[in-house]
């Protein structure tokens, strides 16, 4: 596949055409964060669910946000997972298909199939810096959202672990299509959100990598939307490049960056 002839928006839809790469991913962050309470209870920690709730989600993956939480949403409330891949679809229909208060949807982002001041709460876990039409996107979110409804967004920050990458990359000589995919970060994001929100909260997550196993780490890279053009020849150089990365303990420590911000529609 010569992914250069590719558009992004090609790439972006065989990333995600099934959960493959998303499984590389979780398994990564699994086994080699030192913040053991993991991302996704932290973030969980921050919604403000109430008895009656109507919830939406985009770019749900497969859905990972909701295991074993679902009953924490309240006893009337609601909630729709969308994506706008077939594959993460299909995923959650057969994981979710008992629960009633849950409805899986294919939405793309860009073009919410609901009414005005339909949701109470609007959830989109790193994927905005995937929409080609970010403002499209939130105008959209907004829309949709009730008067003091939220919306909670959370996205990786430039400083962490792309920022490791892309510099040991080019240490390599080795050049990549990085798809524009720092679009939406924790740097530029509150900018972005307040043309649309009159309040906009940014937290960040604490957090690092410490890898001892250096194949992980480019698999983990291999499987990033931003590196598809990377040629797999050069997987045993990365994996002698990053050996001499690593410290006395035989570990290669890297910086994570990642957090939420938190918007209110007045
Ligand atoms: C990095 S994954 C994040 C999945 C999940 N939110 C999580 O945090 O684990 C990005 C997801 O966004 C979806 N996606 C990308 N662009 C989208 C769009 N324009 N509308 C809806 N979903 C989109 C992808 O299919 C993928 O499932």
């Amino acid at each position: 596949m010569d992914y250069s002839k590719m558009r992004d928006n090609e790439i972006l839809k065989r990333q995600y055409k099934d959960t493959s790469k998303l499984d590389i991913h979780k398994t990564f962050h699994e086994k080699y964060s030192t913040n053991k309470q993991g991302f996704t209870e932290w973030m969980f920690e921050k919604y403000m669910f109430f008895n009656g709730c109507r919830i939406l989600e985009l770019g749900s993956g497969k859905g990972d946000l909701w295991d074993g939480r679902i009953e924490y949403i309240g006893k009337n409330s609601s909630l729709v997972l969308s994506d706008f891949s077939d594959g993460m679809i299909t995923y959650m229909q057969d994981r979710y298909f008992n629960q009633k208060r849950v409805e899986i949807m294919k939405i793309d982002a860009q073009n919410i199939p609901f009414l005005e001041e339909t949701f109470d709460i609007v959830i989109a876990n790193s994927m905005l810096y995937h929409v080609p039409d970010l403002k499209k996107a939130i105008s959209e979110i907004w829309r949709v959202l009730k008067k003091n409804g939220v919306f909670y967004a959370a996205t990786f920050g430039e400083n962490g672990f792309s920022k490791y990458i892309n510099s040991t990359l080019r240490e390599m000589e080795l050049t990549t299509n990085d798809i524009g995919n720092i679009s939406f970060t924790l740097q530029n994001g509150k900018k972005t959100l307040s043309t649309f929100f009159p309040t906009v909260k940014r937290i960040d997550y604490e957090d690092s990598f410490e890898v001892s196993n250096t194949e992980d780490l480019v698999d983990y890279i291999y499987s990033m939307a931003s590196m598809a053009n990377l040629d797999i020849s050069h997987r045993p150089n990365m994996i002698a490049f990053y050996d001499k990365h690593r410290n006395a303990e035989s570990i290669i420590k890297i910086k994570k960056e990642y957090g939420i911000f938190i918007a209110k529609k007045l």
